[in-house]
């Protein structure tokens, strides 16, 4: 196949991603504008504030990302986009961009699933994994365990039953007064803490599936934060400790279980919680130990960005998946990934 330029854009949630990707040279340029600025003033995403943000951002991220590759808007071969899940209208921004672009040029629409994106961003890397192997996802909105055997191949391990990593961390960060997002500041927090001051449960450690449960641990931080009253610098950054050592614990605990159980040697850690220093050196400590390795996306390519959208869409474009024309379309912003595209 002779190489392709395509053009990947996210918009799920409060960053708008712009990127363009060869099939044959990799990533040329991405551009990513984070709205957290804005929402931070109302400790949370504001999906009107997300969706009319993404507007004004969409165009000047693309010239931007144009200028960076030195290819032009006519040499675009097909444009890929995050149909979903996420915020419906955020999606919508994106979606009526990509496919109106799409249209004006002639090119194919591919619609992406954003946690596909992130599924395949360890591909973005210098030392990219092979094929098969085991993911842990855990994003603001997701925590799951896939077994990954090729593009559009994926199969569910186990899942949150209830918050994800990331929500529990930001609802933890919140109750202890830090910023939205939460993760990041409850990560540099728990540095701080010590370690076994404060104890929190392994909710579901030994479940014997691989499921994760993680609202309870935002319960356990509110009833150490209400038995203390008023909790200083130190007792604040005691509790964020043990939070964190818990959520840690399970993660690393049910990857090598899955890890065990399908005989692979390989295992991606992908999402915006796949930043997290602590549960990054637990997890290369415990791999290190069975003689698995662990493939992270570059930090830039954590949380959400276009890089991994143009990625999944140049490989999809590759394998001959998820290719529409361009014209109308819809966006699913509840999406489970195992339910194919279309
Ligand atoms: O993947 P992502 O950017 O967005 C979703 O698709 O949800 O993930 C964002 C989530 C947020 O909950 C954020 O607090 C969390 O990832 N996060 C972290 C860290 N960096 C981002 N959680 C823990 N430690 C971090 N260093
Ligand atoms: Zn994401």
């Amino acid at each position: 196949m002779p190489a392709m330029l395509v053009l990947g854009i996210e918009s799920s949630c409060d960053e708008t991603g712009v990127a363009l990707h060869d099939t044959q040279t990799g990533l040329l340029a991405h551009a990513l504008h984070s709205q957290v600025a804005m929402h931070q003033e109302y400790g949370g995403v504001v999906p009107e504030l997300a969706s009319r943000d993404h507007i004004r951002r969409t165009v000047p991220l693309l010239r931007k990302a144009l200028d960076e590759s030195g290819r032009a808007l006519g040499e675009i071969d097909a444009v890929a986009y995050t149909q979903g899940p996420g915020l419906a209208g955020a999606l919508l921004v994106g979606a009526a961009f990509a496919e109106g672009l799409a249209a004006a040029l002639g090119r194919p629409a591919i619609p992406v699933h954003h946690l596909e994106g992130h599924l395949l961003s360890p591909l973005l890397s210098r030392r990219p994994p092979a094929f098969p192997f085991i993911a842990l996802l855990v994003s603001g909105g997701h925590s799951q365990l896939m077994r990954v055997d090729g593009v559009g191949q994926y199969r569910l391990l186990g899942e949150t039953l209830d918050d994800a990593a990331g929500e529990a961390f930001d609802k933890t960060a919140k109750l202890l007064g830090l910023p939205y997002p939460g993760g990041p500041a409850l990560s540099a927090l728990a540095e701080s803490g010590r370690p076994g001051v404060c104890v929190f449960p392994r909710p579901m450690l030994n479940s014997g599936d691989l499921d994760f449960s993680f609202s309870g641990l935002k319960t356990a931080a509110l009833t150490r934060v209400r038995e203390i009253g008023e909790p200083d610098a130190r007792q604040r950054a005691d509790i964020a400790r043990a939070f964190q050592d818990a959520v840690v614990d399970v993660l690393v605990e049910k990857s090598m279980r899955a890890i065990r159980g399908s005989g692979l040697a390989r295992l991606v850690v992908a999402g915006g919680v796949g930043a997290n220093r602590e549960l990054r050196r637990r997890l290369d400590e415990r791999a290190g130990r069975a003689n698995v390795t662990v493939f992270y996306p570059e930090l830039e390519f954590c949380t959400d960005n276009g890089a991994m959208i143009a990625l999944a869409g140049a490989l999809r474009l590759q394998a001959g998946l998820s290719l529409k024309p361009a014209g109308a379309f819809a966006v699913r912003p509840r999406w489970p990934l195992c339910e194919p595209a279309g």
